[in-house]
């Protein structure tokens, strides 16, 4: 077991390790026989169609949702030992517009919140000291995410851009070793895509933090990830862009013929993709432009 300050087993060179893994719920098998393994520092997209089991796989990696067979370490650790040195971000949730709640509030939550069922590592007491070095951890990580000119604004009257960066300025306040975020892009227009993108890889590089992060469109993140894992048929492949988005290895896990297509500006197009489970009712309304989804990956 790891000790009380370092969560991480800094010895592990491994952020992540699945080993044939298989989840169910219920009677259902969501994914099986799934390997893979992310180091410390890499910037890796999890990939694949709505239902596929990504957000499962999160769960899985915090230890929220048990594995029915095989193996998953973490941090050098079993799943949800050193949950403490892991900055998650789940599935967006919309704000309402009424909440009194600033930016800053919502990155203060992630050093005071329980927010995800787990105790602060560090009792945030009253203790003024204490509560200057909280202050000045939460400007540091708005400063780090770029939100200082709306930080102070109410969560719910900022752009869904703004909101992400502060969410993302959350999840890092504890200065995690391990970053999971589960699609952090969902419902930014192209160009704010984009630019949380280069965010959260700047993050990477700077502070030495693994990123795995959900989408459903490889597009924005192409120039800034280091490896893909893609889940398709209750199945996943790892590896690069190059040896992973290709038509044969699409074409092998969808089980059905898929075509990559390279457009002049270097997008990546998939033909022939199996239309996602019948999951498409959940999501929101999606930003104009966004619409270029639905044969993108
Ligand atoms: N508690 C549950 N019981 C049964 N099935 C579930 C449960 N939670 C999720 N699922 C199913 O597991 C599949 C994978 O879900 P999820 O991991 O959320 O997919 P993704 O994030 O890729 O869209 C979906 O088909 C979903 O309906
Ligand atoms: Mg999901």
């Amino acid at each position: 077991m790891a000790g009380m300050r370092a969560p991480g087993n800094a010895a592990v060179a491994q952020s992540i390790e699945l080993e044939r893994a298989s989840v169910r719920l219920g009677a259902r098998e969501i994914w099986g026989d799934v390997s893979m393994r992310m180091d410390r520092g890499e910037f890796v997209a999890l990939l694949g169609g709505n239902g596929s089991g990504k957000s499962t796989l999160l769960k899985v990696v915090l230890g929220a949702i048990p594995l029915a067979s095989g193996r998953v370490s973490v941090l050098g650790n079993p799943a949800g030992a050193a949950n403490r040195a892991i900055g998650y971000l789940p599935q967006r949730r919309s704000f309402d517009e009424s909440t009194r709640l600033r930016g800053s509030d919502i990155v203060r939550l992630g050093l005071d919140g329980d927010r995800w069922g787990f105790p602060p590592p560090v009792a945030w007491g009253r203790s003024a000291a204490r509560q200057q070095a909280a202050r000045a951890r939460v400007a540091e990580v708005i400063e780090m995410v770029g939100a200082g000119a709306y930080a102070g604004r109410p969560i719910g009257q900022l752009s869904g851009g703004e909101q992400q960066r502060l969410l993302i300025a959350q999840a890092l306040v504890r200065r995690p070793e391990l970053l999971l975020l589960d699609e952090p892009l969902d419902s930014l227009d192209l160009p704010t895509q984009a630019s949380v993108a280069a965010l959260v890889q700047d993050v990477c590089r700077d502070a030495g933090v693994g990123v795995l992060l959900v989408a459903h469109d490889v597009n924005p993140l192409l120039p800034y990830i280091d490896r893909v894992v893609y889940l398709a048929g209750g199945h996943a492949v790892e590896g690069t862009v190059e040896q992973v988005i290709t038509s044969e290895t699409l074409t092998d896990l969808h089980g059905v013929p898929v075509e990559v297509l390279k457009a002049s500006d270097g997008r990546l197009v998939v033909v022939g993709q199996p239309e996602a489970p019948a999951h498409h009712h959940d999501r929101h309304a999606h930003a104009a432009g966004d619409h270029t989804h639905a044969h993108a990956i």
